[in-house]
């Protein structure tokens, strides 16, 4: 079932819930239209654009759907860059030895470039969405020649058109164990095969910015120093390594301070790396009341983009447009609800963009 199909029928819409909660005086007359006195007239995307940030989201299918008119203009109004959330990952293009089908990437790429918007490329090596095969392989040559092979052939096929890539997708493991995570990459090449990930990358397209991208590191912690460990030591090497994706999937309940994140993104710039915030999404989490709920979202996207401006991020991008289709979508972690309406924190990254020192 397509996920228009799957609209949400059953759920309590949020704006009947905050309705309800008697908190419509906050946001003028309906459930939170526009704010009083907007902090902008231009649209996220001018505001960055005039920043020379890269803003933007993840998109699927639906942007191209002629009967999401709303969901197409709106990315297209607010974005100047996007990803897709999962037509470029190796099972969608590669799903059998030597097979590729680019169609579906063929055309979201073809809608950021009608759209003059950025295409970040997002995965090359994950150890989610792989295709069967790839689990049927137990030969470390036979699996290095396939990640090569599929590493190569996506890069060239939109070389020029994508300047940035995830090369490795969160290949650093959650707990204190071993540094990396146990993946059929890891098990059947050796750690090495996050270098050769890279160098294979950088010859198949040498204009392309090459990253690292994982989850749970946005501030100080275990995690985030086996990262720093793991792109301090590729650069010792001479891996071609450009920077660093924060992927940012927190809550409303994250504190930036608390978390020193800052401090984090500052250690990966001074060893030469950009830093990006990739897939930021901040599900409402707690027990308070909702409105209050949608002012910490607000409050937690803010001092994100403040975060990424003050180490000059080179891009701030959600995992998704609407509520709607987030793979969180329960916890309505996005910028737009369901109607593609703005909510809170849609304006509050508007008054960052506007007056945060440039
Ligand atoms: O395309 C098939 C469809 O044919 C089938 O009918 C349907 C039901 O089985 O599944 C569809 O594939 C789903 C795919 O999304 C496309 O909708 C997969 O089952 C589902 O697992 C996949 O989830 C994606 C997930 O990555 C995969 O692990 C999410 O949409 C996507 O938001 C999420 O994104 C990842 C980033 O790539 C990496 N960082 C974490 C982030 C969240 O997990």
């Amino acid at each position: 079932m397509s996920r228009t199909a799957m609209k949400r029928s059953s759920r309590y819409p949020l704006k009947v819930a905050l309705a309800s909660t008697c908190l419509l005086g906050m946001w003028a007359s309906s459930a939170w239209a526009v704010p009083p006195k907007p902090p902008a007239k231009q649209t996220l995307r001018q505001l960055a654009s005039a920043r020379g940030l890269l803003l933007g989201g993840a998109v699927s299918a639906e942007v191209l759907d002629p009967e999401q008119v709303d969901l197409s203009q709106g990315v297209a109004r607010e974005y100047n860059l996007i990803v897709t959330e999962n037509a470029m990952k190796w099972a969608p293009l590669n799903n059998a030895p030597g097979q590729f089908n680019f169609t579906l990437a063929d055309f979201l790429l073809g809608y950021a470039e009608k759209h003059k918007q950025v295409m970040r490329g997002h995965n090359l090596v994950w150890h989610e969405q792989l295709p069967r095969y790839i689990a049927g392989i137990s030969g470390r040559a036979e699996l290095l020649a396939e990640m090569k092979n599929h590493i190569q052939t996506v890069v060239r096929h939109f070389k020029g058109r994508i300047p940035m890539w995830d090369v490795v997708n969160e290949a650093v493991s959650d707990g204190e164990g071993h540094p990396l995570r146990q993946t059929p990459f890891l098990k059947i090449i050796g750690p090495e095969y996050i270098e050769l990930a890279f160098r294979w990358a950088r010859e198949a397209d040498p204009t392309a910015k090459l990253y690292y991208n994982d989850y749970s590191t946005e501030g100080i912690n275990g995690k985030s120093d086996r990262v720093y460990a793991l792109v301090r030591g590729l650069l010792e090497k001479g891996v071609p390594i450009d920077g660093v994706g924060f992927q940012t999937h927190v809550d409303s309940t994250f504190s930036v301070s608390d978390s020193r994140m800052l401090e984090n993104l500052q250690r990966f710039k001074k060893l030469g790396l950009d830093v990006q915030l990739t897939e930021v999404d901040v599900p409402l989490k707690g027990d308070a009341p909702l409105a209050r709920k949608l002012e910490q979202q607000a409050t937690v996207y803010a001092d994100l983009l403040t975060t990424c401006l003050a180490v000059k991020c080179s891009a701030f991008v959600m995992w998704g447009y609407t509520d709607l289709y987030s793979w969180r979508s329960s916890g309505y972690p996005l910028l737009f609800d369901d109607d593609y309406k703005p909510k809170p924190a849609y304006y509050a990254l508007q008054k960052v963009l506007v007056s945060a020192p440039k």
